[in-house]
């Protein structure tokens, strides 16, 4: 699966985001090791703190379904530049898959790719 497809998913998961609060639409889909794709929005709340972001949504769902294996994850959003996964994400990305990569796409800009670790340098690990 190329990143560009894999932008596919997120742009459509991205349709189903909630956030009235901050109208700032984010999708994301993770790509396992197995070549399954789950993917995720942010679902915001009038609560603000109960909100998710749209990696988290699409990683736990990948895990609850018993996922354990990632490659990739892409970040789209409703902004022209690109959207970088937040802290609190970097970390729940970081313990399922420090070896993997993270696809930006912005309409402007195009396509980038980090790894995960440039992201998060000494992310936390329990040892
Ligand atoms: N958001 C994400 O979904 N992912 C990020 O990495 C950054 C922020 C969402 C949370 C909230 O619904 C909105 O963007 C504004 O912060």
């Amino acid at each position: 699966m190329d990143n560009k497809e894999l932008i596919k998913f997120a742009l459509k998961a991205m349709e189903h985001s909630y956030a009235p609060y901050s109208n700032f639409k984010v999708g994301a889909a993770v790509l396992c090791k197995n070549k399954k794709i789950y993917t995720g929005c942010n679902i915001e709340n009038s609560s603000y703190g109960v909100t998710i972001c749209a990696e988290r949504t699409a990683l736990f769902k990948a895990i609850s379904e018993g996922e354990r294996d990632f490659d990739k994850i892409a970040i789209v959003s409703s902004s022209e530049d690109f959207t970088f996964p937040c802290g609190i994400c970097r970390q729940a990305i970081f313990e399922f898959m420090p070896e993997g990569i993270v696809v930006l796409f912005s309409k402007a800009e195009g396509i980038k790719e980090f790894s995960v670790v440039s992201l998060l340098p000494n992310g936390f690990f329990l040892s």
